[in-house]
């Protein structure tokens, strides 16, 4: 089979702002095959804040993507030819397939086989993605949630924080989300249940606002942003509170700035804070996927998208997401 790639690829990195023109489009031909490799047509893209650490030539947990490769993604895809005993022609698949038509992969890339039809393709990279996955993992292992705690959240509209929200309601909580209009507040509340909802842009002082609404105090903490909301959340947490670290979207990632000193607060709220990263989740991936596509066939979790129509909308589609205009998980179909 005579087949062309169209490919975007890394071609500077950010100083310090991710812009379009850091990234080019390229075509080639696609190489035959060798034993073990598998040919995925890629499907959908997901696009992910953690793509501007990995663009950077900081490493973090990761290393940086190489310059001139196609930039790294997961994503799903249908598999149209293989020299794998395992993976075959016409299966779906989940994992690393980076922004490109075209991609050959081990299954050393593969996150997991599809199965066929049981759910919408796309949201294998929503709710039941990966990033339900950091959610589930985030919450339910971290922050360990009880019936009748209050679970707050951060980035609550978006992709993971909405599948926090709406886990934390599965498990009987009371939930309190943070986003950045009103758009987003009202789809916190209509979609993904939130008992509480405040619009971070329109208080002056998220702390006292929090006193207001849960003067009870915060038994969970699932932040996605780091900076002030993070500062003020913590004023407010309960005795014996569990804090997980997702993401510091909201902070820049050269020079790390300063904050309060959270040392006394731990101590007097005898709270724990943890850092999560969903990679150290990738063996249980099965196992907590079929749990949220349970819940999502029960109509207990939904799935709220920002599709981009097109590979080359893909760099477009990055900027969006790292300016909070995205209402949903946001991905590329390609
Ligand atoms: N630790 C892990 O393994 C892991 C895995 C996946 C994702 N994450 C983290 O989870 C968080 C959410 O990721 P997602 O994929 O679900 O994205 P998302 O929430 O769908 O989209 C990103 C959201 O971040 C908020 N945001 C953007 N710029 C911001 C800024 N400067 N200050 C404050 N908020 C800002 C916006 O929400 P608002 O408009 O509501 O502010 C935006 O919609 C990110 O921090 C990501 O790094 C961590």
């Amino acid at each position: 089979m005579s087949l062309i790639n169209t490919k975007i690829v890394l071609k500077k990195r950010p100083n310090p702002s991710v812009t379009e023109d850091l990234f080019e489009k390229i075509t080639d031909d696609i190489r035959d095959l060798v034993a073990d490799e598998f040919l995925v047509e890629v499907i959908y893209l997901s696009i992910d804040p953690a793509m501007r650490g990995w663009i950077s030539s900081v490493g973090n947990y990761s290393e940086p993507v190489p310059l001139n490769d196609p930039m790294r993604s997961f994503g799903v895809g249908k598999i149209i030819s293989s020299k794998n005993n395992e993976f075959l022609e016409n299966e779906f698949v989940v994992g690393w397939l980076g922004w490109q038509k075209y991609s050959i992969v081990t299954s050393k890339s593969i996150q997991m086989k599809i199965p066929s039809n049981e759910v919408p393709l796309s949201a294998n990279l929503g709710v039941l993605g990966l990033n339900g996955i950091t959610a589930y993992a985030g919450l339910v292992d971290k922050c360990c949630p009880k019936e009748d705690d209050t679970v707050i959240v951060t980035t609550a509209a978006g992709s993971v924080g909405s599948a926090v929200g709406q886990i934390a309601k599965i498990y009987g909580c009371k939930t309190i989300g943070l986003t950045s209009s009103n758009e987003k507040k009202l789809i916190c509340i209509n979609d993904f249940k939130y008992d509480e909802v405040i619009n971070y842009k329109e208080v002056n002082d998220i702390s006292s606002e929090l006193k207001k609404i849960v003067p009870g105090g915060i038994d969970c903490f699932f932040d996605n942003v780091g900076g002030i909301q993070f500062d003020q959340i913590m004023e407010n947490l309960n005795v014996g509170a569990r804090v997980v670290i997702c993401g510091t979207i909201g902070m820049p990632s050269y020079p790390i700035p300063s904050g309060p000193r959270i040392n006394r607060t731990l101590l007097i709220k005898r709270a724990k804070i943890e850092g999560l990263l969903v990679l150290d989740y990738f063996d249980r991936y099965s196992k907590i996927y079929e749990k949220l596509s349970r819940w999502f066939k029960e109509g207990k979790l939904i799935n709220k998208e920002d599709i981009s129509e097109g590979l080359e909308t893909a760099p477009q589609s990055l900027i969006r997401l790292l300016e909070g205009t995205n209402l949903g998980k946001q991905l590329v179909k390609v």
